[in-house]
Parts: structure tokens; sequence; C-alpha cells
């Protein structure tokens, strides 16, 4: 029996040694313009997220031991694809925007930095103060008061040509989903403000929905279960009253595990605009939303958590 462990360990030692010399091919790609911020902003980024969302990734000697660097090198090669700070010359302003936005979002859902990566690297967390600080920084970016005037007069120009856009037919998604009028009477499962662009959202669920939150049946969420989030121009006034102003969008989210497996049971659509043009070019569009629904895969794919009863 002993000579068999031993034999077992180092059977297990060779391979270990070995594995060490297949690795992985993980370069730092020229960086074309590195992200500018204030310095406290950039520090919390540059130790939390650079590893895998830059080209200035900076690999300790225990992210490169094999079997272990196989992972940290996948996370690399997909954290650049979708948020590379030293390319952030390829975005327009709006996108650099909204990608920050995301940013943060995912922080406030622990969904970054990746647990695996942070519990080994843990000067990568990132504390409830340095999340204060983003927010700042991200909340300093939204222009209020010269902004209201377009969005006041965008408001009132939406509202005359309501009736028309009423009359126009809905066209339905390039996936096969239809517009569901009734999500305005469904109950409000939570709110939002997105900082970079000044909107306010609201999360409708339906009954389904409502009934699976009362009996704490929420992961994964039942079939049937569907989420409308509608977002409108936020408009505040000088005393911080917030209003809706134009109407932007509605967009679902239908839950069934069968029908909608390539999307991981979550069927996506959105409707633009009060005319409520379909989204997307063609029906991939999905891949878009899932993939920014992804890092919340623990808790079904949903951002939002209902207020708990
Ligand atoms: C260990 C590597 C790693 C670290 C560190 C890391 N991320 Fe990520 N991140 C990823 C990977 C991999 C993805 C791809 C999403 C997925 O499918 O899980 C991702 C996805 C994202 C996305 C979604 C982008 C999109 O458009 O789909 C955002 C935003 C993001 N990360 C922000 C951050 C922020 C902010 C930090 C630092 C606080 C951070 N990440 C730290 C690996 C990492
Ligand atoms: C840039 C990242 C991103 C993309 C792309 C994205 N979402 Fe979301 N989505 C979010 C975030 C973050 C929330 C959480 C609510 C909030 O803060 O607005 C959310 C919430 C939702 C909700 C409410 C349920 C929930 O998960 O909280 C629906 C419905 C939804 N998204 C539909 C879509 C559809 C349809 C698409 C694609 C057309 C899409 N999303 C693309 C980030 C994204």
């Amino acid at each position: 029996m002993k000579k068999f462990i031993l034999l077992f360990v180092a059977v297990a030692l060779i391979i270990i040694i070995c594995i060490q010399f297949f690795r992985p091919n993980l370069k730092n790609p020229p960086v074309t313009q590195d992200f500018q911020a204030p310095e406290d902003v950039k520090a919390i980024l540059v130790r939390s997220c650079y590893d895998c969302h830059s080209n200035q990734t900076n690999l300790r000697w225990f992210d490169q031991v094999q079997p272990v660097f196989w992972q940290v090198a996948a996370h690399v090669r997909d954290g650049r694809k979708v948020l590379n700070f030293s390319n952030w010359d390829k975005l327009a302003p709006a996108d650099q925007k909204a990608k920050l936005w995301e940013a943060v979002n995912q922080i406030e859902q622990s969904a970054m930095p990746i647990k695996s990566y942070e519990m080994v690297h843990t000067s990568a967390k990132v504390s409830a103060q340095d999340l204060a600080v983003l927010k700042q920084y991200l909340n300093g970016m939204v222009h209020s008061m010269p902004n209201d005037t377009a969005k006041i007069n965008a408001r009132d120009q939406q509202l005359k040509a309501m009736p028309e856009a009423l009359k126009t037919k809905v066209t339905e998604s390039l996936n096969g989903i239809t517009y569901i009028p009734d999500y305005k009477n469904w109950q409000v499962i939570s709110t939002s403000d997105r900082f970079d662009n000044g909107t306010t959202r609201v999360i409708y669920g339906n009954d389904i929905a409502v009934k699976a939150v009362k009996e704490h049946h929420i992961n994964p969420w039942p079939n049937g279960t569907i989420f409308a989030k509608a977002a409108w121009d936020k408009l505040e006034d000088k005393d911080g009253n917030v209003t809706t102003g134009a109407f932007k969008q509605v967009e679902y989210m239908i839950k069934d595990a069968q029908k909608y497996k390539a999307t991981k049971g979550w069927g996506f659509a959105r409707f633009k605009t009060p005319k409520l043009v379909p989204y997307g070019k063609t029906a991939m569009f999905t891949t878009e939303c899932i993939n920014c629904h992804k890092p919340m895969k623990n808790n079904d794919f949903v951002f939002t958590f209902p207020i708990k009863n």
C-alpha cells in the first residue's frame, strides 16, 4: 500500500513538472491610449482590474504555475476582449462612459474582480470606500443643468408626437419576441439610476416573478418569469427633485430554460422610443445582452435583487 502511494505521488509530481512546459502564449500588446482619470480613481482600477482588462498585465509568480496559468491566461484573454483600458481610444466617448458605468456596476454586484482571482490577490479587493470614489467620479461626468433644457424639450416633443407614435404598428423583435404592453400593470421590483447617461429605470416583474420572490424561489427563476425594464431621461430641478423625461426604451427578459437555452434560459428583447423600434441588426443581438449579464451567472443572470419582504 505504502509503495502504491509513493508511486502515485511520484507520477503526480512528474505530471505537474511536465505541464509547466506547456505554457499559454500570453503577451502584453502595445498600449494605444491608456485610460486617463484622477490619480485615486486610476489607482483603484489599475490595482483591481488591469491584470485582466489592460495590456499591462502584471502576473505574479504563483499565477504562472500550471495548471493555474491556463485559467489565468483565459481570464486575461476574455477580459481584454470585453474591456481594455489600454485601448481606450478605440471607444467613442459615450461608450467609454457606458463601459465605466458597467464597470462600477459589476463591482457593486460583487461580480468583479473575479472571486477566484481576488482570493489570491487580496490587494485587488475593491473596498466600499474605493467604490464610493469611483461612483463620485462617474457622477461628476454627467452634466445636469445645461443638458436638462434639451431633455425637457425632448420630453415635450415626445408628448406632442405620442398620438402618432401610438398608431405605429409594433414589429416583433428579430428573435421573435413581441412587445408586451401589459408590463405597466406589473409590480415594480426595483428602480435604478444610470449615472453615466442620466437615465432613470424601473424594473417590473410579472405575476410569476412576484410569486417567486414571495416564495424565495429566485435562483433559478421559474419558467414564465418576465422582467421588463423601462428607461426614461432623468430630469432634475435645482432643488434635486427628480422626474422622468422622454421615454427611451423598454427591455424584456423572459425565462424559458428550454426555448432560450442558447442564451442561458432567457429570451431578450428591447424596443426603443415610443415607436417601439426593435433593437438589433440580426437575431444575434442577444449575445450582447447575455454577455453583459454573464457576470451575474450565480444569480441566474439577473442583476436586480428584489426588495425582500
Ligand atoms: C482575473 C481577471 C479579471 C479581473 C481581475 C477583473 N476582470 Fe472583469 N472580466 C473578466 C472576464 C474574464 C470577463 C468576461 C466576462 C465573463 O464572461 O465572465 C470580465 C468582464 C467584465 C465586464 C463586462 C464587460 C462586458 O461588456 O461584457 C466588466 C464591466 C468588467 N469585467 C469589469 C471589471 C472591473 C471594473 C474590474 C476591477 C474592479 C475587473 N473587471 C477585474 C476578468 C477579470
Ligand atoms: C452594458 C451591460 C448590459 C447590456 C449590454 C444589457 N444589460 Fe440588461 N441590465 C444591465 C444591468 C447593469 C442591469 C441592472 C439594472 C440596472 O441597473 O439598470 C440590467 C437589467 C436588465 C433587466 C432587468 C432584470 C435584471 O437583470 O436586473 C432586463 C429585463 C434587461 N437588463 C434586459 C436586457 C436586454 C434585453 C439586453 C439586450 C438588448 C440587455 N439587457 C443588455 C446591464 C446590461
